[in-house]
């Protein structure tokens, strides 16, 4: 989501004649788009904003905070950090270009304006990057308030984009060149759930029938919200890849209760079978909090136990982290942080185990690339993603880059695969 509010706010400069740099030295304005979802990000975010205030003393720049670390200061962050030039919250990045322009005339600038407004989400980059894959935003915002969570409160509630609106971009997209989407929201399953327009599976549906897209992926899913009827089209939609973002973030019922997930340990199960019935192949991917308080050691080894039994491709897992406004804040029976690490340790070691066995797996079959550019360890490799998002560097040259290849894959490792081209591809294959 990040990332991509990025490449909104760079088209928008770049029509107004500004060009990306990454390296600071160079920019005359630069952008620290934050996220405040754990402590780690935010502690880093402020000794960049340090570093940055040396460079801004010595050359002179335009500097501007934006994201959800500016939503969460924004009554205090113009005193917090006297030498920024502006800023906005997640709903005002679509007046970045007025922002600059302010600044540029000395003038302060800040937004933080309410979190229902729509216009950041109707911002459309285009292919700016010239690649052939992009991300496109369906909905914004959170309605579940996980105890833990602090984006409802600087996302704001969810709010659905129209079905129309979201069909025009993918098309024009797709004329552009662009063969794989990635349809973004926090909660993106509840996409316009008690709505009157149509329903995800139904827009999965419409996207799926666009002629150039060829791939359609879709981030972040509740598990909540995984309904029958989306686990049906991972059966029917050609174009839907086989892989799934299903965080769980607790083995243990009695915690998933605290966190006021919404769901139990049997149903996440239950689904997960359902997934695998009607798409074998399909690869799981999830996150996961450990430390979370009054987490105990038998909790910890219930969430150990869930992972044992679903096998997940890749698991995100994290050290609980109190967050401003949440409820979890004022939970009793705090897990130390060196128990919560050990936990994290523990967990990610077995996880490790379980991906290495899942991509050695992968080893004699044949799997559909998407060959995204050179591999950054070899000048003679190529990198893309399969299907099922697992990324596999093999020999190829330059000219393939766009293409869909199918790859034998001959070796898994910890991270990816390794393949050798077999032929070009236009069907499915795993
Ligand atoms: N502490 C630790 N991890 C968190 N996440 C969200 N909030 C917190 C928190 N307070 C994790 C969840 C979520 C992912 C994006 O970040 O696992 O799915
Ligand atoms: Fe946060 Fe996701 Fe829960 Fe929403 S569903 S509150 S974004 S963890």
């Amino acid at each position: 989501m990040n990332e991509h509010d990025m490449e909104k706010m760079a088209c928008l400069l770049s029509s107004k004649g500004m060009d990306r740099t990454q390296d600071v030295n160079s920019a005359d304005v630069v952008i620290v788009n934050t996220c405040c979802i754990r402590e780690k990000a935010e502690q880093k975010f402020y000794s960049l904003m340090g570093r940055l205030k040396k460079i801004k003393r010595r050359k002179g720049l335009v500097l501007g905070v934006t994201g959800c670390i500016a939503q969460q200061e924004k009554d205090a962050i113009g005193e917090k950090l006297p030498f920024i030039d502006f800023s906005l919250g997640p709903s005002s990045i679509h007046r970045v270009a007025e922002a600059v322009d302010h600044a540029s005339r000395k003038d302060r600038f800040f937004d933080f304006s309410d979190n229902g407004c729509t216009a950041s989400l109707l911002v459309e980059p285009g292919n700016a990057n010239k690649k052939f894959k992009t991300y496109v935003t369906i909905m914004k915002g959170c309605n579940n308030f996980c105890s833990y969570c602090i984006v409802p409160y600087v996302r704001g509630r969810e709010v659905s984009r129209e079905s129309s609106d979201i069909m025009r971009e993918i098309e024009n997209l797709s004329t552009l060149g662009i063969k794989e989407v990635t349809l973004l929201g926090q909660n993106v399953n509840s996409y316009n759930k008690g709505g009157d327009d149509i329903s995800f599976p139904e827009l999965l549906k419409g996207i799926n029938a666009i002629n150039g897209i060829e791939r359609i992926r879709f981030v972040t899913s509740h598990p909540r919200d995984l309904s029958n009827e989306l686990i049906e089209c991972f059966g029917s939609l050609n174009k839907l890849c086989e892989s799934i973002h299903l965080p769980f973030q607790s083995g243990s019922d009695r915690v998933l209760k605290l966190m006021n997930r919404g769901y139990t340990t049997e149903e996440y199960r239950k689904k997960v079978s359902l997934l695998r019935q009607r798409c074998a192949d399909i690869a799981i991917t999830a996150d996961c909090i450990v430390g979370f308080p009054g987490e105990s050691e038998d909790d910890f080894e219930l969430t150990m136990g869930l992972v044992n039994d679903v096998r997940f491709d890749g698991l995100f897992s994290f050290a609980y982290s109190p967050r401003k406004f949440t409820a979890a804040a004022n939970l009793p029976d705090e897990v130390s942080r060196e128990m919560a690490f050990e936990r994290l340790t523990r967990l990610q070691k077995y996880q490790k185990s379980i991906t290495l066995e899942c991509n050695k797996a992968m080893e004699g079959k044949v799997a559909e690339v998407l060959v995204e550019d050179r591999s950054k360890h070899s000048r003679e490799e190529m990198t893309g993603r399969t299907r099922t998002n697992k990324i596999v560097n093999f020999q190829g040259s330059s000219d393939m880059i766009g293409s869909l290849v199918e790859v034998e894959i001959v070796k898994g490792y910890a991270n990816s695969l390794k393949g050798e081209v077999r032929k070009p591809t236009g069907g499915r294959t795993c």
